[in-house]
């Protein structure tokens, strides 16, 4: 049996680069607003006892939301075998404590109404802190993809001597990883956030690394303030300057443009949502995440 694909509006290169790489049917849809701001969903392909994956980022989650679960439960009323959420980028994951009394815990609330509505979630890098695992939040099955091998290699093909540095501990997990694999020294700094769009940093020891070239992980990178914060803390510590390895660009406002005034030598991210930073292409982790997950529902036949 084939997949099926729906792809979300403005995602269409994903579903262009999956179909490029799978055998998979494309299901069609209308999706579009009505003049009153309310959502409309028609699904035109047949699903009936398929397996159907929905693929899309979800960053600007609020826009996207309604249409995700209404097109979902179309999906299971028409039969569908499994309905399985391909969300390279996971919103919702960076509220898991209520830091002030009376804050919703999004990550919790959001993780529980997905899981109404999908069987199994395929992920990248999803931002992972208090909660250790997706299986501590969500009530389906997982696969949580890692971008650590292609920021490795993307490291290994076009930097000479770099030193990977993580803007706060939390970097620690992936900065460590790519480290290890682009077989170059790491670090992390200490990061203070003081509001939305503003962190401190303080620091460590960069007096082994005078000529290296700065490689700065982060990832995601939302209002830049902690990408501009790591930059200047290395610009006054550096002889080169930082390039900046994003794996989600989420960007809000102009965050990417004031970034790329602090003296960065550049931007780059991977595609799980599109920018115009782009430098890495995760399509094939996804295949594979597809391909996976289809072998698991043929064995379990
Ligand atoms: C924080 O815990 C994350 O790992 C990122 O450092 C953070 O989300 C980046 O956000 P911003 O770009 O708004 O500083």
């Amino acid at each position: 049996m084939k997949p099926s694909l729906v792809v979300l509006p403005g995602q269409e290169y994903l579903g262009e680069a999956l179909l490029e790489l799978l055998d998979m049917d494309r299901v069609t849809t209308t999706i579009k607003e009505f003049p009153d701001g309310e959502c409309y969903v028609r699904i035109h392909t047949s699903v009936n006892q398929q397996i159907v994956f929905i693929a899309g980022s979800l960053n600007r989650p609020s826009a996207k939301i309604l249409t995700l679960l209404f097109l979902a439960a179309k999906l299971k009323e028409l039969g569908s075998r499994k309905i399985v959420l391909i969300a390279p980028y996971l919103p919702y994951m960076r509220q898991d404590k209520e830091f002030h009394a009376g804050e919703s815990i999004t990550s919790i609330y959001f993780a529980r109404l997905l899981s109404t509505y999908f069987d199994h979630l395929i992920t990248l890098d999803p931002h992972l802190h208090r909660h250790r695992s997706l299986k501590d939040l969500y009530q389906i099955s997982s696969d949580c993809l890692h971008s650590a091998p292609l920021l490795a290699d993307w490291v290994r093909t076009h930097v000479e001597k770099p030193v990977i540095l993580g803007p706060d501990s939390e970097s620690k997990q992936w900065v460590k990883e790519i480290a290890k694999l682009a077989n170059a020294p790491y670090t992390v700094l200490l990061k203070q956030r003081l509001a939305d769009d503003q962190v401190t940093l303080t620091g460590t020891d960069l007096s082994d690394f005078p000529d290296f070239v700065p490689i700065l992980v982060d990832d995601i990178i939302s209002t830049a303030g902690t990408m501009t914060a790591a930059v200047g803390y290395l610009n006054k510590r550096m002889t080169k300057p930082p390039i900046c390895l994003g794996i989600h660009a989420v960007f809000s406002n102009n965050a990417y443009s004031c970034l790329l005034s602090k003296g960065v030598s550049k931007v780059i991210t991977t595609n799980s949502i599109p920018h115009e930073s782009n430098g890495i292409d995760i399509s094939s982790l996804l295949a594979s995440a597809i391909q996976r997950y289809m072998l698991g529902s043929i064995s379990k036949q």
